[in-house]
């Protein structure tokens, strides 16, 4: 993957390296991360594995003078390809070649205008004036000697510069181009991408026989694997890689833990067949439910489906003589802050329920350099059902997540009648298109209520429905009074348990999407 012309991103901490690789990658820049905490060596090791056209250098928390990252950015000037620095990453830059950081004459936070001096190469065709993404106390005060300043703004005397000396080009902006509030963003990073001759040479589309070919490299002649699917677009589009790759040497297992809303069972089998895969099916649903007895802590409920769903999964594999796990692991979960790729450091969060790394199977991964989007690309390339695509994710210990504290087979019989009412009654409305998510929680509140002239005691249910682009901040959906009233009025109505319904109001953040 990595030999074809790639630029390496180096993340310096702040929140917006895996958007930059991603926007690289949209211009078709094939974009590789690398974490600075990795160190000098670190990050040298990553390069040196890559067809290296460019370096990009990220925003990051620190300041330049306390992190001790100038050997990055002097290996990078020195490395002979086109070099840009964001925030930080342009602070960083000036400060080495000789230029002055200090505490800017203002801090710059949010939509701010820069005035553009200079249209050089990265604002070719930029009008004067561009309203831009910032978020900084320092400043770069005097650009580097021999430089030429770009841009300012009230709080940088040099927003942006240009450096050249003979073969080393570099480029630093103090605002943040890959966020989607930066006019000309797209088209400063596509300027620059211009010089690195990496640009459309990118398309995930056009790697389906490559990543077969990975695949059939990594399970040798004669092995036999299995492929974890859950019913999810990640899951499914690897072990369709797979099998292209090893025939019936491959079995996908679908594992049900029992902890499924209503109909995702046969959902997921009805789309897994359709995608052409056809799974054995592992009803565990009861050792699953016995293992969360007395568990009420999220992390700990998450941490039990995963280490159980490995076992399940090792267990199924010794018995189909296997010993390959193909998983549907992606980028972001592979390179998660500061985790090397080699280091297999993976949120517990976001993988397949979080699956243990110690299962005594060898993990293949042929997703593990591609962003959802990409994989969401070679799934309609594979012919992959729409629906697959257009489903709204669950995450992987499935409910054990939207019943708060102990999770009971009467809770889950309660949560999902909300849950499927939630659903239907979004849907009849027509509401589904443009909402992330819609679901229904059982708080572990109970409320007092009335029903038919009786007192009752019963469960609060909340229901929870947000717009979002890719789960990493989220809206509420601002659904119509009289739906939500429908909602209440059928789920207390439908649900003898149920005394009241809540809408929850928090957006993503300070709130995460899903309760627990
Ligand atoms: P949060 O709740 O962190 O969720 O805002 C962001 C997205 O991730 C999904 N999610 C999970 N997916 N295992 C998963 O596979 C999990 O433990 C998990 N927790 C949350 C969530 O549904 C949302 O789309």
């Amino acid at each position: 993957m990595a030999s074809r012309p790639s630029v390496l991103v180096v993340d310096f901490g702040g929140q917006y390296a895996h958007l930059i690789a991603r926007r690289l990658r949209g211009l078709g820049v094939f974009s590789v991360l690398a974490s600075a905490s990795w160190g000098l060596r670190g990050v040298e090791g990553e390069a040196s594995g890559l067809d290296l056209r460019g370096i990009v250098l990220s925003g990051g928390p620190a300041s330049v003078w306390e992190a001790g990252h100038d050997g990055i950015a002097e290996w990078a000037i020195g490395m002979g390809v086109p070099v840009l620095g964001i925030c930080y990453g342009h602070q960083l830059l000036a400060k080495v070649l000789g230029g002055r950081v200090g505490r800017a004459p203002r801090g710059e936070f949010g939509p701010t205008t820069v005035e553009v001096l200079d249209e050089d190469v990265i604002l070719r065709g930029a009008p004067p004036r561009i309203r831009v993404w910032m978020s900084h106390n320092d400043a770069v005060l005097e650009a580097p000697p021999g430089s030429r300043v770009l841009a300012r703004s009230p709080g940088s005397p040099v927003a942006a510069f240009e450096y050249r000396l003979g073969g080393t080009v570099v480029h630093g902006v103090q605002w943040h181009p890959e966020v989607t509030h930066s006019e000309y963003g797209l088209e400063l990073l596509r300027n620059w991408a211009s010089q690195t001759g990496a640009l459309g040479t990118w398309s995930p589309g056009d790697i389906v026989g490559e990543l077969v070919d990975h695949v059939r490299r990594e399970v040798p002649p004669g092995e036999r694997a299995v492929a974890a699917v859950s019913g999810g677009v990640d899951s499914t589009v690897a072990a369709v890689i797979a099998s292209k790759a090893l025939g019936d040497r491959l079995t996908p297992v679908f594992i049900d833990h029992g902890l499924h809303p209503e109909g995702e069972v046969e959902r997921a089998l009805r789309l897994l067949r359709a995608s052409g895969l056809d799974p054995v099916v592992v009803d565990a649903s009861r050792e699953f439910l016995e293992a969360l007895r007395g568990v009420r802590d999220p992390e700990e409920k998450r941490r039990v489906v995963g280490r159980l769903y490995g076992e399940v999964l090792a267990r199924e594999a010794r018995r189909l003589g296997a010993r390959y796990l193909v998983q549907g692991t992606i980028y972001p979960d592979v390179i998660e802050s500061g985790a090397r790729p080699g280091a297999d450091v993976i949120k517990t969060h976001h993988n397949v329920g979080g699956l243990p790394r110690d299962l005594g199977l060898n993990v293949v991964e042929p997703l593990r350099w591609l962003y959802k989007d990409e994989v969401r690309v070679i799934a309609s390339r594979l012919g992959l059902p729409r629906e697959l695509l257009e489903k709204q994710p669950v995450p992987g210990p499935g409910l054990a997540v939207r019943v708060e504290g102990e999770v009971t087979p009467e809770k889950l019989r309660i949560l999902r009648r909300a849950d499927r009412i939630v659903r239907e009654v979004i849907e009849s409305h027509g509401l589904q298109r443009g909402l992330w998510q819609y679901f229904a929680v059982l708080t572990a509140s109970k409320a007092t209520g009335v029903k038919g002239d009786r007192r009752s005691y019963g469960y609060v249910v909340a229901v929870r429905v947000v717009e979002s682009r890719e789960a990493m901040t989220a809206n509420i959906a601002k659904l119509p009074w009289s739906v939500l009233e429908e909602i209440a009025s059928r789920i207390t109505g439908e649900i003898p348990e149920v005394t009241r319904v809540v809408y929850d109001i928090t957006p993503k953040p300070p709130a995460t999407i899903e309760w627990e």
